[in-house]
C-alpha cells in the first residue's frame, strides 16, 4: 500500500491499558469512553477490541450510539452503550428504548419528559448530579426529584447515579473526595438505594482511588495517556495510536533562509531541512512552534517553519543519513502525544480527535 500519512492503532496496547484499568479498580465494572470515534480510535474498533474485557461504553450523541449499535449488532456483539448528557426529546426516547441504549438524564426536564413517555421497552438510565464541574447535572433538590419521578416508572428498567469530578486531575484529594461524597451521601438517601455510583475519569481512577465507585469511565488512560502524568513505571500505560507520514523532499538552506510560510524559521548555520507528507489538514495542529518534537527513524528532530495544509518542514541538520522516504513519527511510540500537545498549547485528547478522515488508519 503507498502510504505518505497514517496512523497505526495498535489493539495490544488497547487491551493492556484496559488491564490496567482494570488492575488500578479492581472491584469497578467499566464503562470504557468512545466518545469522539474512541477518541480519534475508531469507536467499533475500540469496542470490538473490548468487549470482552469491559462492562460498557459510552458516547456523547445519539447518532454515534446508533452508529456503534448497528457496527455490534452485525457482528454478533451485545453491549451496554450509555448514551452521555445531550438533549432529549420524544425522538430521543424511542431509539433508546429500540436500540437498548442507557441515557444520561442530566436535567429535571427531560426526567419529567421520560417519566410521562410510555416506552416500547423500558431504559435504563443514569441519573447525573452537578457536584461541582457546573458543566451538566442537576442540583441535590432536582436530582432528588428526579429520581424519586423515575423510580416507580415502569419503562425505567434500572436507573445508576453518576456525576463528573471538575478537578480530579489535582491529586490533592481534598475537594474530589467532597466532590465525591456529596453524590453518595445524596444516593444513599434516595428510596430504594443503594443504586450504583459512577464518578471517575482517568485522572480519578488513577489518583483517586477512594472515589472508584460502582462504574469508572475511562477515556485518555484506554488511549495511552496519564493525565496525572503520575503512574508508577509498573503500571504505564501504551500508547494506542501512533502518527506517521514520510519524508518528501530534503533541501539544504544557507545562513540567513527561511523556511515556510512567512519564512518563519531562519537558519542560523547551514541545515538540512525534511519536508513531511502531514499538515493541518491531516490533523496536525497548524499552530506548533519551532523546537516541537518529532521522531526521524527514531530519532528526535524538530518542527522548523509553519505547519501548512498537507506539509510541514523539519529540522533534520543533525540526521545527516535522513533520506526521501524515510519515517517520521509524528506522536505515539517513542514520543507522547501529550509532550507535543505541550509544546502545541494543547492535550492529547484534542491531538488524537483532530485527526482527519484522509490520514490512513492501519490495525494493528
Ligand atoms: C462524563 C465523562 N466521563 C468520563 C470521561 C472520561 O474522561 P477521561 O478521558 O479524562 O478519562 C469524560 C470525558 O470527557 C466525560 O465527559
Amino acid at each position: 500500500m503507498h502510504k505518505t500519512t497514517w496512523v497505526e492503532l495498535s489493539r495490544e496496547a488497547l487491551r493492556h491499558n484496559a488491564n490496567m484499568v482494570r488492575r488500578l479498580a479492581p472491584k469497578a465494572a467499566i464503562l470504557a469512553m468512545v466518545k469522539a470515534n474512541g477518541y480519534g480510535h475508531g469507536a467499533s474498533w475500540v469496542a470490538e477490541s473490548l468487549h470482552q474485557q469491559v462492562e460498557g461504553f459510552a458516547v456523547a450523541r445519539l447518532s454515534e450510539a446508533q452508529q456503534l449499535r448497528a457496527r455490534l449488532t452485525k457482528k454478533h456483539i451485545q453491549a451496554r452503550i450509555v448514551q452521555l448528557g445531550t438533549s432529549v426529546d420524544g425522538a430521543v426516547l424511542q431509539a433508546c428504548s429500540v436500540h437498548g441504549l442507557d441515557l444520561v438524564i442530566h436535567d429535571l426536564e427531560s426526567a419529567k419528559l421520560l417519566a410521562a413517555s410510555p416506552l416500547p421497552r423500558p431504559i435504563t438510565v443514569w441519573l447525573k448530579m452537578n457536584v461541582g464541574m457546573n458543566r451538566l447535572g442537576m442540583s441535590t433538590e432536582e436530582f432528588a426529584q428526579a429520581h424519586q419521578l423515575l423510580c416507580v416508572q415502569p419503562h425505567i428498567a434500572s436507573i445508576h447515579h453518576m456525576s463528573h469530578f471538575s478537578d480530579a486531575e489535582d491529586l490533592d484529594p481534598t475537594l474530589t473526595e467532597q466532590q465525591s461524597l456529596r453524590l453518595s451521601e445524596l444516593s444513599s438517601s434516595l428510596s430504594g438505594s443503594p443504586y450504583p455510583l459512577s464518578m471517575a475519569n482517568s485522572a480519578a481512577i488513577i489518583g483517586h482511588p477512594n472515589c472508584h465507585h460502582d462504574w469508572v469511565r475511562p477515556g485518555i488512560m484506554l488511549y495511552g495517556d496519564d493525565p496525572t502524568q503520575r503512574l508508577h513505571a509498573a503500571n504505564a500505560l501504551k500508547p494506542v495510536m501512533t502518527f506517521k507520514a514520510t519524508v518528501l523532499a530534503l533541501r539544504d538552506v544557507a545562513p540567513g533562509d527561511g523556511v515556510g510560510y512567512n519564512r518563519r524559521w531562519q537558519a542560523k548555520s547551514n541545515a538540512r531541512i525534511a519536508t513531511v507528507a502531514a499538515g493541518y489538514a491531516d490533523g496536525y495542529p497548524r499552530h506548533a512552534p519551532d523546537g516541537t518534537p518529532v521522531l526521524v527513524n527514531g530519532q528526535r528532530a524538530s518542527v522548523a517553519g509553519r505547519v501548512s495544509m498537507d506539509l510541514m518542514t523539519i529540522d533534520v541538520s543533525h540526521l545527516p543519513h535522513t533520506t526521501v522516504g524515510d519515517e517520521v513519527t509524528l506522536w505515539g511510540e517513542g514520543l507522547a502525544a501529550s509532550e507535543v500537545g505541550r509544546y502545541c498549547g494543547t492535550i492529547s485528547y484534542e491531538l488524537f480527535t483532530r485527526i482527519t478522515s484522509r490520514v490512513d488508519r492501519i490495525y494493528l
